[in-house]
């Protein structure tokens, strides 16, 4: 299998803080990997290491087995990396499809005509016109995701991608991720662990800025530290 994109020995530091710790590992083609690990564990800062928000402080990535390390958020999205971030982007003021069309294309046009695929891919064609900030808050969820599918992205990244999300949602929203799937390859970082559950295949478990496993997703769940990692948490 191809890998899409490598990590070495990435490291994310904040002054004494090392957010992300010499992660190295690999997503392949076609991928759906889940990432889990508790609060603080370095998530969101390896997915902004990914994008190119933050420049590690040490390691390298690998786009297709090239040196991307040093390239700029705009870049690395034009390769084809899409991110759905953990804190919400939307404008409230403007239209599902609108916000949707945001994401810039190389015409007006063919960014309206994207935006609306994307929406219906979502099953939410039918808000294409409503104001996002009177959508419900599950809605706004989806339309964001829209905003990630609509350039078509190899790779999309998601973190926490159902926060908030009722249990229905929820369950809508994993039969979505895995129908995405089916073109584009997948990176979900989530707490819930009913959803990772339902979506899981490969698991990799952060801890304390690193890899603690990565395995099936059933060998995971079923180790003893990951369940001390989590502490009480929903590791069942
Ligand atoms: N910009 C920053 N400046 C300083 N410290 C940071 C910064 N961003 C993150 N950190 C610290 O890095 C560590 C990892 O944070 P991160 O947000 O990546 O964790 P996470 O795994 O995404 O957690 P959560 O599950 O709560 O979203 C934490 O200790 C956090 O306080
Ligand atoms: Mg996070």
């Amino acid at each position: 299998m191809t890998a899409l994109l490598t990590t070495e020995g990435l490291q994310m530091r904040f002054g004494g803080v090392v957010a992300v710790d010499g992660v190295s590992l690999a997503i392949n083609e076609g991928e759906l990997r889940c990432l889990i690990g508790p609060n603080g564990a370095g998530k969101s800062t390896f997915f902004k290491c990914l994008t190119g928000q933050y420049k590690p402080t040490a390691g390298r990535i690998f786009w297709r087995g090239k040196d991307i390390t040093a390239l700029d958020p705009f870049a690395i999205a034009r390769l084809g990396v899409g991110i759905k971030t953990q804190v919400p982007s939307l404008f409230d003021g403007l239209t599902a499809l609108e916000g949707v069309c945001l994401c810039r294309h190389s015409s007006e046009a063919e960014a309206k005509r994207r935006a609306m695929r994307a929406l219906e891919r979502l099953g939410i064609g039918a808000l294409a016109n409503r104001r996002v900030g009177l959508l419900a808050h599950g809605q706004r969820q989806l339309v964001e995701l829209a905003m990630v599918v609509a350039p078509e992205p190899d790779l999309i990244i998601l973190d926490e991608p159902t926060a908030g999300m009722s249990t229905e949602e929820t369950n809508r929203a994993a039969d979505l991720i895995r129908e995405l799937n089916q073109q584009h390859a997948i990176v979900v970082v989530e707490h819930d662990m009913q959803f990772i559950r339902a979506i899981a295949r490969t698991v990799t478990v952060f801890h304390q800025g690193r890899v603690l496993m990565e395995d099936s997703a059933a060998t995971v769940f079923a180790d003893p530290r990951v369940r001390d990692v989590y502490l009480g948490k929903a590791v069942a």
